[in-house]
């Protein structure tokens, strides 16, 4: 579904991405672990077309996509869930949540809405208030459910339980879980590598913006939560 080949990312003299090679296949949960700075983030961000690809090749359902903005990206069937909670902050929760399936139709806003909301009721009690005045750990329900609000074929998640309790991180997870039982094939990262792995099927480590290792949940388990620690 997604075949990433020798990308390299650039900002101004960093090299965020070194020939990093990735691949999604269809129905997998990808993880992508290693700690601060090693490039997870401008891996999703190449994805999704936030920052510009400086050499290599992403090609998404067999298509080279390179040259597609983010917004055809989403269209093409991507959704993006960014690292940090971001919202519009004055903009209602659902808005907010129903901008991720905009141009979609009612229909399509609406069977989002109800499954969204039946999984976090907090959206349907929130629904209009703007999305700035929730708690930090709301904000990324929010940012979460517009990234699953078009029903993607690929979901991009960059951090997803960064800062939350556990009780939302159980919830996060149980999201995932009904996305993946949708078919959905998911790429997602996290510092927090115990709850992640317990939902990926496959994993790399990144460190240096570099892939170090790659292999089954099995294989890169113990890297994995060593990571979480340096
Ligand atoms: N907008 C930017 N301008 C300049 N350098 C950047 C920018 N974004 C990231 N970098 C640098 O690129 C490298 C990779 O950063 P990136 O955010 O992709 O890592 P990450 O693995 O997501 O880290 P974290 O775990 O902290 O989210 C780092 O050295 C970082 O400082
Ligand atoms: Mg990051």
């Amino acid at each position: 579904m997604l075949a990433v080949e020798n990308l390299e990312v650039r900002y101004g003299g960093i090299t965020a991405l070194r020939r990093v090679s990735i691949e999604v296949g269809k129905g997998e949960t990808v993880l992508l672990v290693g700690a601060n700075g090693a490039g997870k983030s401008s891996l999703i961000n190449a994805v999704i077309g936030l920052v510009p690809a400086k050499a290599g090749t992403i090609r998404f359902a067999g298509e080279d996509i390179g040259i597609l903005s983010a917004d055809r990206r989403a269209r093409a069937g991507m959704g993006y869930s960014p690292e940090g909670r971001r919202v519009f902050p004055t903009m209602s929760v659902a808005d907010n949540v129903l901008t991720g399936a905009h141009g979609r139709g009612k229909k399509a806003q609406k069977e989002a809405w109800d499954w969204l909301s039946g999984v976090f009721p907090m959206l349907e009690e929130r629904a209009a208030q703007p999305a700035g005045q929730l708690s930090g750990g709301q904000q990324q329900i929010v940012a979460f459910a517009r990234a699953m609000s078009s029903f993607p074929d690929l979901l991009l998640l960059d951090e997803p339980f960064l800062g939350l309790a556990p009780v939302w991180i159980a919830r996060i997870s149980d999201a995932i879980r009904q996305m993946q039982a949708r078919g959905t094939t998911i790429l997602m990262t996290e510092q927090m590598a115990r709850p992640a792995l317990k939902l990926a099927t496959r994993g790399y480590i990144m460190r240096g913006g570099e892939v170090r290792r790659s292999g089954t949940v099995a294989e890169i388990r113990d890297l994995a939560l060593a990571e979480e620690y340096l």
